[in-house]
């Protein structure tokens, strides 16, 4: 899938996207039926352990983002810009995106409106397709006093809409919408051209994207109301890890048929 069929999936259908941080889950991905990847700046929590996306750098994005591009095949990959890495001056901003994408990249997201939309039409002009994020901005944790849903108060709902317009005007072919009211997010959806892929923002976006650990059910202590476990993954790999480890002590494992002879 490449941007302009991603686009035209608007009042077609639904999109799933999911997130994806290394080749082999980029290979199950790619034989399923989800339609994009994202390498998040959520891997800083997820893969590295860090209680927020800030300590993810361009180095760590571009090694993960060549991971996933070794793994994937027709889908479409956008990779996240992590903290920082675009309120630079320009010409370290350009260079910062020209990272991710000569890593396999074929779009970029970038979080906020504020202080972005310059960029963002330079970035597009350059050939760097922007998908912008708007609501619960991870990387403003600090300013925002948490992991919280955004856009309730009613000033927080209309800056949280027009920054959606100006992020549509700057030229973004799709925005996320994180931890948002279902009203704000349809609103959004109803108005912008762009598709809107939604994260803990109802069911009214145009798509929907998870953390594929969350999803999975292997992060058993996350559990914000908007996600859904479509596995038992920590359960059942852990019944896995422990049906290994009795057959290797009671020397079940390896048999005769696992063996090499000479
Ligand atoms: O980093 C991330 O995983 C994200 C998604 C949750 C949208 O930005």
């Amino acid at each position: 899938m490449n941007i302009p069929e991603f686009q035209s999936l608007k009042n077609q259908r639904k999109i799933s996207m999911l997130t994806c941080y290394d080749a082999w889950s980029a290979r199950l991905l790619s034989k399923s039926n989800v339609d994009a990847v994202l390498v998040g700046d959520s891997l800083a929590m997820v893969m590295h352990g860090h209680s927020s996306t800030l300590p993810a750098s361009i180095e760590l994005m571009a090694l993960h983002t060549e991971a996933v591009a070794r793994g994937l095949s027709e889908k479409l990959l956008i990779a996240d810009l992590p903290f920082l890495s675009y309120r630079m001056q320009l010409t370290d901003n350009v260079k910062a995106a020209g990272s991710l994408m000569r890593a396999g990249a074929h779009g970029l997201k970038l979080e906020g409106a504020r202080g972005n939309l310059e960029l963002v039409q330079h970035l597009v002009d350059s050939g760097i397709p922007i998908m912008g994020h708007l609501g619960l901005t991870p990387q403003s944790v600090n300013q925002l006093g948490g992991f919280k849903v955004q856009g309730q108060a009613a000033a927080e709902y209309e800056r949280i809409f027009h920054e959606a317009k100006d992020l549509e005007k700057a030229g973004c072919f799709s925005l996320v919408l994180e931890c948002v009211p279902t009203k704000l997010a349809a609103a959004i959806t109803r108005e912008l051209k762009i598709p809107t892929i939604g994260i803990g923002a109802g069911p009214e976006t145009d798509g929907q994207i998870l953390v594929l650990q969350d999803m999975l059910g292997l992060n058993t202590q996350f559990k914000p109301k908007f996600l859904r476990h479509f596995l038992d993954g920590a359960e059942q790999i852990g019944q896995a890890l422990n049906t290994y480890d009795a057959a290797v002590k009671s020397g079940e494992y390896p048999s005769a048929k696992e063996s090499y002879n000479l």
